[in-house]
């Protein structure tokens, strides 16, 4: 949520702070800008509404500079327009700010620093920075962002430059990510690694309360106590060739096509047929810690919610083991009671998610032990958890997650076979379920091998208004996430639910203008989901099935058949939620969306 950049150095600023932005757009997009030293003691700010490109449009390449910050908005306080946009100055135009996260008390400060006679110019909650740095500011940046940030209640990662201090700039981070990238006498500031990885691969983490001051050539890491804090450097593992499109008309298709490698890399090293289990290192638990488990409890937003449930599923089915997922939003607030010898799970993409990201600590103050499984190495969630698991999917730039959700769901499958072992699954069965997690990638690949038949159904489909996805048991979690997926990239209502709940309520929505897609895998509830599809089609609803291929009774009833490969039918949600993503791609682009940028959204949401 809002992506933020500084840099100072040989290259000309405004470039490197584009480029940047480019990269960090998935962040948000309603509007960006930049502000550069144009000549000595003069900074230049240029502003726009819009996509980066537009903003592109008003920089010229020549513009000079040795410093410079950049900032994209994901708007949370005042309108989208060009004014709102980042950065933002004080009055004398010698401080700029670019601000990610959202300032609580912004408005008591905002009355007392007008009553001082500043004049305030935009809507936003970020503005009070730059004007409390300008009235704190005596010679010393470093000194007034410290002041300013002490009376700042909230969030924020924030870049600083000032007119009268070249060359150097301030971050500083409290609950909003930030990373220092260390180049060749050039220095970076970033909300996120994607940005920078183009210059450097050498960085180091902020953490919260911390300032950074940067040169080209220096950094000095403190906390507000000015105490020097000694920082690892660490190594960005991700090639910058991995967040490119390599010949795809837009992220999310090369990510549904990513999934394949995407599974086999979090299957690499970490199963053993010689002992018919799954290893994962960092986990930092002994197997008699692990044997004490009496319960899991999964927190996560959005589309990881959804691969959680199916976490959830799998740890009590296969490992036997008391599970549940919940939103992470709503635990944080529920004061929630931490039970013994019970295990939690932050699952995050991002691992800067805001809601995952509290109701993580306040699960830790109360002395719960949580593993994060998260995507980004390095991120908060990573670095501020308990242990956890890396999914190690790759970077994923498209706002709605797709090759996450199966990463994530491969590493439950991992941890229950795990779990399970240690407990009273039987050798046999273990090696039965590596053998069906060792098969998954190629029957993935068949899917989207027929992805021209998927696409004709979203031509045949995406003009409808309403859908209902319905799913049972292990695919229940599935069906939502088929109906987040259209929602998201396509903006047609869909609503996902067990097919078992459509009679206490959906079926009163069907009509032949809503149509139903059913996930009929051949598992021990078939024939129930088959009952409820005969009762979507008695009331002339239409009906696409997903089901697995050659399935007659299912394509003599449905309107329309999607086929996927047989499985063990614990292993359907990998094979049902394909179909789902692609079917939502292809409706997307029939309606002509936005399908990396959809609209309102972003991908990794910073603020509550
Ligand atoms: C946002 C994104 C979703 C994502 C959710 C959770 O809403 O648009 O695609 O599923 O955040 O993100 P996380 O990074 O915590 O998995």
């Amino acid at each position: 949520m809002c992506g933020i950049i500084g840099y100072c150095g040989p290259k000309k600023p405004a470039q490197v702070l584009i480029e940047g932005l480019k990269r960090l757009e998935y962040r948000g997009y309603d509007s960006s800008g930049i502000c550069v030293n144009e000549s000595a003691n003069q900074l230049c700010i240029i502003k726009s509404k819009g996509k980066i490109k537009e903003l592109q449009k008003k920089v010229s390449p020549q513009l000079a500079g040795t410093y410079g910050i950049g900032h994209t908005r994901w708007a949370t306080h005042g309108v989208v327009n060009d004014n709102n946009a980042h950065p933002h100055k004080g009055c004398n135009g010698k401080v700029a700010i670019v601000h990610n996260g959202i300032i609580e008390n912004y408005e008591k400060l905002r009355e007392v620093l007008t009553e001082e006679g500043h004049v305030f110019t935009t809507e936003t909650d970020s503005e009070v920075i730059a004007h409390l740095i300008e009235k704190y500011y005596t010679g010393d940046l470093e000194r007034a962002v410290k002041d300013a940030v002490s009376l700042v209640k909230g969030t924020y990662g924030i870049v600083c430059m000032h007119a009268d201090e070249p060359d150097r700039l301030i971050g500083a981070r409290n609950g909003s990510p930030l990373v220092l990238g260390i180049g060749q006498n050039e220095m970076f500031l970033a909300s996120d690694v994607t940005a920078i990885i183009a210059h450097t691969k050498q960085v180091v983490y902020l953490e919260d309360r911390e300032v950074v001051n940067i040169t080209p050539t220096s950094y000095v890491t403190t906390d507000l106590n000015d105490q020097q804090i000694e920082k690892d450097i660490e190594q960005i593992t991700w090639e910058l060739q991995e967040m490119e499109k390599n010949g795809y008309s837009c992220f999310m298709e090369k990510e549904i096509h990513e999934q394949p490698e995407a599974i086999k890399r979090g299957i690499t090293g970490r199963l053993s047929l010689e002992e018919a289990t799954a290893k994962l290192g960092g986990l930092n638990l002994t197997t008699k810690e692990l044997i004490q488990i009496e319960r899991v409890k999964i927190i996560a937003a959005g589309t990881s919610f959804h691969a959680g449930m199916v976490g959830a599923y799998l740890l009590e089915s296969v490992a036997r083991i008391p599970a549940i997922a919940e939103l992470a939003s709503e635990v944080r607030y529920r004061n929630p009671i931490i039970e013994k010898n019970t295990l939690y799970f932050a699952v995050s993409q991002s691992g800067e998610t805001a809601d995952t990201l509290y109701a993580m600590k306040e699960l830790q103050r109360k002395g719960a032990t949580v593993l994060g499984v998260c995507n980004v190495v390095g991120s908060t969630i990573a670095r501020e958890s308990d242990g956890g698991v890396y999914i190690h999917s790759g970077p994923e730039i498209a706002v709605a997650s797709t090759k996450a959700f199966t990463s994530q769901i491969t590493v439950f499958y991992l941890l229950s076979l795990l779990l399970a072992r240690l407990r009273d699954m039987s050798f046999e069965n273990g090696t039965k379920i590596i053998n069906d997690m060792n098969s998954i990638p190629a029957k993935i690949d068949k899917i989207l091998a027929g992805k021209n038949k998927i696409m004709e159904l979203a031509k045949k489909y995406a003009h409808y208004p309403d859908f209902l996805f319905l799913g049972r048991g292990i695919n229940y979690p599935v069906a939502l996430e088929g109906a987040l997926k259209l929602k998201e990239i396509s903006y047609i209502h869909a609503e996902g639910y067990s097919a078992a709940e459509i009679k206490h309520g959906p079926i009163a929505l069907i009509n032949p203008d809503t149509p139903s897609i059913f996930l009929i895998p051949n598992d021990s509830l078939r024939e129930k989901v088959i009952s409820n599809m005969k009762e979507v089609k008695a009331r002339k609803g239409k009906v696409i099935a997903v089901a697995v291929e050659g399935d007659k009774e299912v394509s003599d009833i449905a309107d329309d058949i999607i086929e996927i490969p047989e499985t063990h039918e614990l292993f359907y949600p990998f094979l049902m939620v394909l179909p789902l993503q692609i079917f939502s791609y292809y409706c997307a682009l029939e309606l002509n969306r936005d399908v990396d940028q959809p609209r309102n959204l972003a991908k990794s949401v910073t603020v509550e």
